[in-house]
């Protein structure tokens, strides 16, 4: 794809999404997963939280981006996700999830999307993992 992130930022977000993915709450699947969303006004992260009661599980893309959108920043240019148990080799590992896909179409639809692993980065446009992504009017901007 074509880069919307220069090399600098890429690497900036690469760093913080493994460095937060340690922090990850996956005591039930092992799986850690850190994701780092750069805005116009900063970096901002989030890690999976899981639970007991399994489907209240929450994924770290949708952390990081609830953390972004808290503070007020909405220009989101980009996101990388850091799977840190994972080598990479089977990408299907290691791909966001359809629920978070529709979260980054609906708040960061034009951000590059980083996907990692521990022998694997590769980026992907919103638009590609999610074709005719569900979108409703919106009434209140
Ligand atoms: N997980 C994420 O954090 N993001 C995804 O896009 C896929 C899956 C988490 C959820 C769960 O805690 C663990 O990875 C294993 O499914």
């Amino acid at each position: 794809m074509t880069s919307k992130l220069t090399s600098e930022e890429r690497n900036h977000l690469i760093r913080a999404a493994e460095d937060v993915a340690e922090k990850a709450y996956a005591e039930y699947s092992g799986f850690r997963v850190g994701a780092a969303v750069l805005g116009a006004r900063g970096t901002y992260t989030g890690v999976n939280v899981e639970n007991a009661s399994y489907p209240l599980g929450l994924c770290a893309e949708r952390a990081a981006l609830a953390a972004a959108i808290s503070t007020g920043d909405r220009e989101l240019k980009g996101i990388a996700i850091a799977c840190i148990d994972a080598s990479g080799g089977d990408i299907q590992e290691v791909m966001p999830c359809g629920a978070c896909r529709q979260w980054l179409a609906e708040l960061s639809p034009e951000a590059e999307v980083i996907v990692c692993a521990s022998d694997l980065n590769q980026s992907f446009l919103v638009e590609d993992l999610l074709p005719l992504a569900f979108r409703l009017r919106k009434h209140h901007q």
